[in-house]
């Protein structure tokens, strides 16, 4: 099949408008000149193994295997209109097929950080912020209808210390990669195709360490994450807990999940003055092998037995998050490190909020964190071939 992003403009009949033909002189530019771009970057990006596909019925990154390396980026609009927002993503979807493939977008020049590295298993997954739909009461895009009811904004929760520069966000791209320059310059290149339409907002990098088993890798406070984890090819707990599907509204949105980060800083200061033991009851599983404590040593305000499904009415959330890094916090002169959550479900008030709610205020664990950041995003289904993201949203407007 033809490769949309190897196409000259004009044959995709690309029309642009309002702020995108006045802001979008990078993306244009991009385009025209993509096919020489392109036949030099192809020889010199070898394909290799470890490729993504981008055409899928649902978006990759979400139960598509993990990554070792995260770089997550919110972005706000500055175009006002739909067809703005639609022209994005569809210069995002055609620029990530060439990105999942090892190749190079077509923006002139592609800043070619990535070139030789292959697609490391790239994956990149586009999410809508509830602000596209409606901002400070006023309808900006014309899309108010169409705001799925569960992209609800995230309510403050207790033990909330969230920092509005690092939280929110009208888009998001989630980039995770088995090399974090390929992860990186995916943001790169994106945040240049659409530059003077999109503004990044923040962004988040994060890490898996390389060997980890398949159920559960290690984290910054030393426990085993994920063991009880829903499984990538569990079909039937995904269409359960992560997929918009059945009669769920929109449309649109079937095939898609709902997204939520969190960026929880670990106060590594005083869970390192614990002993093994009294960090198990607080965790709720026994820290070399993962396995949970017998039921009596297992505490009721243990972090596991407080999120466990059997103790949330059946809930389940589909856990993704990386560990983080970022320098000393001047204040405290404490590390800055801990968990970038990321969780995926059909509806995050149902699921994610409603399991943090019980944990902001019961759980041992909640002591030993502070959420700095909070972002809720609606992830539509997959791109069909010559498609883009989200294409679904746009129908009859
Ligand atoms: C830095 C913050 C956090 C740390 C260090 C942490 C750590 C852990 C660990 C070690 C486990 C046990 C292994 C596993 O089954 O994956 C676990 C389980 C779990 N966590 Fe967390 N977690 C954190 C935040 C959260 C948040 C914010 C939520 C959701 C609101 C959450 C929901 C869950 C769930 C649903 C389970 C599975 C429980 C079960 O069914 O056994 N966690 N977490």
């Amino acid at each position: 099949m033809r490769d949309p992003d190897l196409e000259p403009r004009a044959r995709r009949g690309i029309t642009r408008r309002g702020a995108f033909a006045s802001a979008g002189a990078a993306v244009g530019v991009g385009l025209a000149t993509g096919g020489c771009e392109l036949g030099k970057a192809e020889g010199e990006r070898p394909l290799g193994s470890g490729t993504v596909p981008f055409y899928a019925p649902h978006q990759a990154g979400i139960a598509t295997p993990q990554q070792d390396h995260l770089v997550f980026a919110a972005f706000d609009l500055s175009a006002a209109s739909a067809n703005d927002l639609q022209e994005l993503l569809r210069t995002w979807s055609h620029a990530a097929a060439a990105l999942h493939a090892g190749r190079r977008v077509a923006t002139s020049p592609d800043p070619g950080e990535a070139d030789g590295l292959g697609a490391a298993s790239l994956t990149l997954t586009f999410g809508l912020g509830p602000t596209l739909f409606e901002r400070d009461g006023e309808d900006v895009l014309g899309l108010r209808d169409r705001r799925p009811a569960p992209l609800d904004q995230i309510p403050t929760l207790p033990g909330d210390e969230l920092q509005d520069h690092r939280s929110g966000g009208d888009l998001c791209v989630q980039a995770c990669a088995n090399d974090p320059q390929v992860a990186f310059h995916a943001i790169h290149a994106l945040t240049r195709a659409v530059h003077g339409v999109a503004v990044p907002r923040w962004s988040q990098a994060g890490f898996l360490p390389r060997h980890r088993p398949a159920r559960g890798a290690r984290n910054l406070m030393g426990f085993k994450d994920g063991t009880n984890n829903i499984r990538s090819a569990d079909d039937t707990q995904l269409r359960r807990h992560v997929w918009v599907g059945g009669d769920d509204r929109p449309r649109w949105m079937q095939g898609g999940s709902y997204l939520v980060t969190r960026r929880i800083r670990m106060l590594l200061d005083v869970w390192d003055g614990l002993t093994t033991d009294q960090q198990q009851e607080v965790v709720g599983r026994r820290k070399d092998t993962g396995a949970p404590l017998r039921p009596a040593q297992a505490p009721a305000h243990a972090h596991v037995t407080l999120a466990a499904a059997r103790n949330n009415d059946g809930v389940r959330i589909l856990r993704r998050g990386y560990s983080y890094t970022d320098g000393v916090d001047p204040a405290t002169g404490q590390m800055d490190a801990g968990l970038f959550f990321i969780c995926f479900q059909r509806d995050p008030a149902r699921q994610f909020t409603a399991i943090q709610e019980r944990l902001g205020v019961n759980d041992a664990l909640a002591k030993h964190l502070s959420h700095t950041s909070s972002a809720v995003f609606a992830c539509p289904p997959g791109a069909t071939p010559g498609g883009y993201v989200g294409e679904r949203l746009f129908r009859r407007l």
